[in-house]
């Protein structure tokens, strides 16, 4: 069984960086075999290639060009898993369906609470005390697919969006590696919408 996995962001890179350091530190056994971006100039993407891992922009002017460059970079690489950190764009469920159970996804919020864009701020404006963060399969719709891991966060009186943004992040770039250590370690059955731990 293959270790591979490939990433797909379009900012800042922090939970790619994140996943990268735990690799080097032994917590998580996989290789970065490609970092894919929508974005020319996404951060991420520059520090991928700085730290010499295969990393390839591709334009989504055209989505189906788009999704079809990244899936066969994805193919040529040989990933066996796909992780969307901060790729802020909807995969099409054609893209989807070519890779079923092999996406996953990291989203700022304790879903199905405050999907979509600003996850932080919509928590924090509708007056949640706990938030969080949620690693899940990707299905055909938006970050709706079954839950593999959440870290739960507190919401202080005196919060901020960005402060409660900034807690939040640093719990994602813990579960998301445990997260992906689990699905590449083939740890879990899927029943319904539950991922569960397999008994041993
Ligand atoms: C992260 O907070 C991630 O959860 C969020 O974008 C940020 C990317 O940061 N993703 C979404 O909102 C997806 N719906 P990063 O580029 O530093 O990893």
């Amino acid at each position: 069984m293959g270790r591979r996995i490939a990433i797909l962001l379009s900012g800042r890179g922090s939970n790619f960086l994140a996943i990268y350091e735990n690799i080097l530190r032994g917590k998580l056994d996989a290789d970065i075999c490609a970092v894919i971006s929508d974005r020319s100039k996404a951060p991420g993407l520059l520090k991928a290639k700085e730290l010499g891992l295969p990393s390839f922009f591709v334009s989504f002017k055209d989505r189906a060009k788009g999704e079809e460059e990244t899936a066969r970079i994805i193919e040529e690489r040989g990933a066996d898993l796909i992780c969307l950190a901060g790729f802020m764009r909807i995969l099409s469920a054609n893209f989807v369906r070519r890779f079923k159970g092999k996406i996953l996804n990291i989203h700022p919020s304790l879903l199905p609470s405050f999907p979509g864009l600003d996850a932080q701020k919509q928590a924090f404006e509708y007056g949640v005390k706990y938030s969080g963060c949620t690693v899940h399969f990707v299905d055909e719709g938006v970050d709706s697919g079954p839950i593999v891991k959440q870290a739960i966060v507190k919401v202080f009186d005196d919060d901020t969006p960005q402060k409660l943004a900034e807690r939040i992040l640093r719990e994602e770039h813990k579960i998301y590696s445990e997260a992906i250590k689990l699905v590449l370690d083939n740890q879990y059955v899927i029943e319904g919408r539950r991922v569960l731990f397999k008994k041993k």
